[in-house]
């Protein structure tokens, strides 16, 4: 059974970019329903029990696919955010490598939350890496993660669900990416760009 993860920040402290109300109908009635739907299957689906969380994403399809992979998702968009993000950038490796794919942080940031936008109806924003290190920008759609089909590892994201900004921003989807920004959690992108791994976030809701 999978159970929802600790917000490493609790639901007031992306505050004011993600208010209270908006976090508690996001975190406990979204990301919640995902996980118990997804502890749904696995009480009656025998073959799902012992896997990882990124095991049953990468395995599953229809509706345990849907709720594992927005179990994972919502996992992995609270754990990219904080709350000191506010002027924080990207160094090392991680900098170097933006610097060279996208010339600029600024011509990424412009790049992602065009991505963001162009995004059409529900689904989410990536920046990954492939294995050697190039970075690219992927817009997926609903539930859907960028690694299956041996596709490239997420560094960060950010849900372009309305569910993840309308309490707080209605319709101003860009403002609220524009916002995001100045929260990610760069340690957290930087990690994953070392690795090039997909993240175990398993460990965290078990
Ligand atoms: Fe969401």
């Amino acid at each position: 059974m999978f159970k929802l993860p600790e917000l490493p920040y609790g639901k007031t402290g992306l505050a004011p970019f993600l208010n209270e109300e908006q976090m508690s109908f996001h975190y406990d009635k979204h990301h919640k329903a995902y996980i118990d739907n997804l502890n749904k299957f696995l009480e009656t689906d025998p073959s799902l029990k012992g896997k990882s969380l990124e095991e049953i994403v990468l395995s599953s399809t229809g509706g345990v696919f849907n709720n594992s992979a927005q179990a994972w998702n919502h996992t992995f968009f609270w754990f990219n955010m904080a709350p000191t993000g506010k002027g924080a950038q990207p160094t090392g490796p991680l900098a170097d490598a933006i610097k060279r794919d996208f010339g600029s942080i600024d011509e990424l940031k412009a790049k992602f939350v065009d991505g963001g936008m162009k995004t059409f109806g529900s689904g989410w924003i990536w920046l990954c890496t492939d294995a050697a290190g190039k970075l690219s920008l992927v817009s997926t759609s609903n539930a859907a993660v960028p690694f299956t089909n041996n596709g490239p590892t997420p560094l960060m994201v950010a849900d372009v669900w309305e569910h993840a900004y309308y309490v707080d921003y209605r319709n101003a989807r860009q403002k609220y990416l524009e916002t995001f920004w100045s929260h990610v959690n760069w340690n957290f992108v930087s990690e994953n760009y070392t690795t090039k791994k997909v993240r175990d976030l398993t460990k965290a809701m078990v």
